[in-house]
């Protein structure tokens, strides 16, 4: 018999030159709601993070803070779990490129392409951007004002001339487009992916990847003066994860190829090109899907450590909620777009949705039980057209933020559960409840268990978005804790009459920001 369908997903890994910021907890964040999202609608689920500790940016860093480059490493990687700890992440496996398992990995993948005849030994005279760790041709040049080389990234360039192993990557041109072609979905969106197209349309040249200039990183195998260029061990972390060089154990024959490789639209071209590029060298499967997410800015400026802007999610949890940040990111910008942080739309958009539609929802009709309905479920009585309606509308939600979150739509998926708020609000208003406890006792359970019922199915698709939120949500509805995975939407496991319910109290308080914004 088939076991249950699999969804491997996996984070970029995070260089650890510098303190965790919302760019960084917003790629988690993203794949963390896709993970909670199958792991709840019955899938085997492998969600992968981690950080990437190699290569000279880190070692300049270390160099810089007075360190040994594996005390430094140990330290900020440490920063970036705690991160994940503290914005509840459900990763199943937080990897380190310092670890032996990946070594074994890289240098194992190495192997393969060497021994397959995809590398060659030359050497490399040419420009190299240390930020992004990326080797860049001449001609993509620009002069910055101070005369100085820039990368098209922004970044100062410096000269390199090195001994160097080459992969062969001019060979891959047609097998990549090839594989695009075959593959529509495989990088997201759209626009990305033409841009990916063009760029290997263009022509690719063989690409650099080991160095000898400095040490940090995984030595070649058979050949110590080099050490591998990071980006190839940086990428083979999502194969060390599920654990190659074992590609006969069941983890690596249950989870690989990855069904997604989330990542910022800065390294696309390092997942979709390069990437399938050794993999299929090295006669390993290449994932499914890169999807290559937008850049947020801080009050419309680009966030650099040197304009000193760094938003810290720390910060704006303690502010805000972690529940109002985690709906905030995903809700407010279509996911892929690039998107504005500000205080005035966080707490606009978490007055209005939260607070307003669906805490207000909840609020309302949990009272109007505790105060009519004895503090239990309420009767179901026998629906009308109205009810039904309503109901048919909670029971869709499941098909539509599923087909949703297939595409990383994730603001999409919120407007599907937001358009059942809404209409269960206007149901409200319409039924009145209030004045049916004089004229129609009956009628009135019979709106409030509608009500309720459509409230627990809100309650359990939105969990994925704002885990602690519904968890309360659900405990206030006395939804036990096995009845929280998917398999229990609809009317097979709807609310029991009867049941006592614990007091109600608000989930979501009104924000009132600096400018009193939000003050009602
Ligand atoms: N180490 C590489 C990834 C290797 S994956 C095999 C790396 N690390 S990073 O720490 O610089 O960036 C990690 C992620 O954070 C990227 O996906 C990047 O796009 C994202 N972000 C960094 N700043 C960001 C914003 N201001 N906004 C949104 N995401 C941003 O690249």
């Amino acid at each position: 018999m088939d076991g249950p369908q699999r969804y491997y997903v996996t984070t970029p890994i995070y260089y650890v030159n510098d303190a965790p910021h919302i760019g960084h907890a917003y790629t988690t964040l993203a794949c963390d709601v896709l993970a909670r999202f199958k792991r709840l609608d019955g899938y085997d689920v492998k969600f992968l993070t981690g950080t990437d500790e190699h290569g000279q940016k880190v070692e300049k860093s270390a160099a810089a803070a007075d360190m040994d480059p594996k005390a430094f490493t140990d330290k900020i990687s440490r920063n970036f779990r705690d991160l994940a700890d503290f914005m509840n992440f459900s990763h199943d496996d937080f990897i380190r490129t310092t670890e032996k398992r990946h070594l074994a990995a890289c240098q194992d993948i190495w192997r393969r392409l060497q021994e397959r005849g995809h590398i060659y030994l030359g050497s490399y005279a040419g420009w190299y951007d240390v930020r992004d760790e990326a080797f860049v041709p001449e001609s993509e040049l620009t002069v910055g004002p101070d005369g100085k080389k820039l990368a098209p990234s922004g970044a100062e360039v410096e000269w390199v001339e090195e001994p160097s192993y080459f992969f062969r990557l001019s060979a891959w041109q047609e097998p990549l487009l090839d594989f695009y072609q075959k593959n529509p979905d495989f990088i997201l969106p759209r626009t990305r992916r033409n841009e990916v197209l063009s760029f290997v349309k263009g022509g690719l040249q063989d690409l650099s990847v080991s160095r000898t200039s400095f040490r940090w990183g995984i030595p070649v195998p058979g050949d110590d003066a080099h050490i591998m260029y990071v980006w190839l061990d940086a990428l083979t972390n999502y194969i060390t994860g599920v654990g190659y060089p074992d590609t006969e154990s069941p983890e690596y024959g249950t989870y690989w190829p990855a069904d997604l490789h989330m990542v910022g639209k800065d390294i696309l071209r390092f997942h979709a090109v390069y990437w399938p590029a050794f993999l299929m060298a090295a006669d390993l499967e290449p994932p499914r899907r890169v999807f290559a997410h937008g850049w947020w800015t801080n009050e419309g400026e680009k966030i650099s450590k040197s304009v000193g802007n760094i938003i810290d999610p720390r910060e704006l949890v303690e502010k805000y909620g972690l529940d109002q940040v985690r709906y905030f990111l995903l809700r407010e910008v279509p996911f892929g777009n690039d998107g504005d942080f500000s205080h005035r739309a966080m707490v606009h958009r978490t007055n209005g949705d939260l607070a307003n539609d669906f805490g207000n929802l909840a609020q309302r009709v949990l009272s109007m039980i505790a105060k009519n309905c004895g503090g239990a479920v309420p009767r179901a009585g026998s629906p009308t057209g109205d009810d039904d309606t309503l109901l048919a509308a909670a029971h869709d939600m499941h098909a539509g933020v599923a087909k949703c979150l297939d595409i990383q739509a994730f603001h999409e998926a919120l407007d599907v559960l937001w358009g059942v708020v809404r209409a269960a609000n206007a149901y409200v208003d319409h039924q009145a409840p209030w004045v049916l406890r004089k004229s129609d006792p009956d009628r009135m359970e019979t709106v409030l268990y509608t009500l309720a019922e459509v409230i627990r199915h809100l309650a359990l698709l939105a969990q994925p978005f704002m885990p602690g939120a519904c968890e309360r949500m659900l405990d206030q509805l006395a939804v036990t804790r096995d009845h929280r995975t998917f398999a229990c939407l609809g009317s097979g496991n709807a609310l029991v009459p009867g049941t006592t319910l614990p007091k109600p109290v608000g989930i979501f308080p009104r924000l009132v920001d600096e400018t009193g914004e939000g003050a009602s």
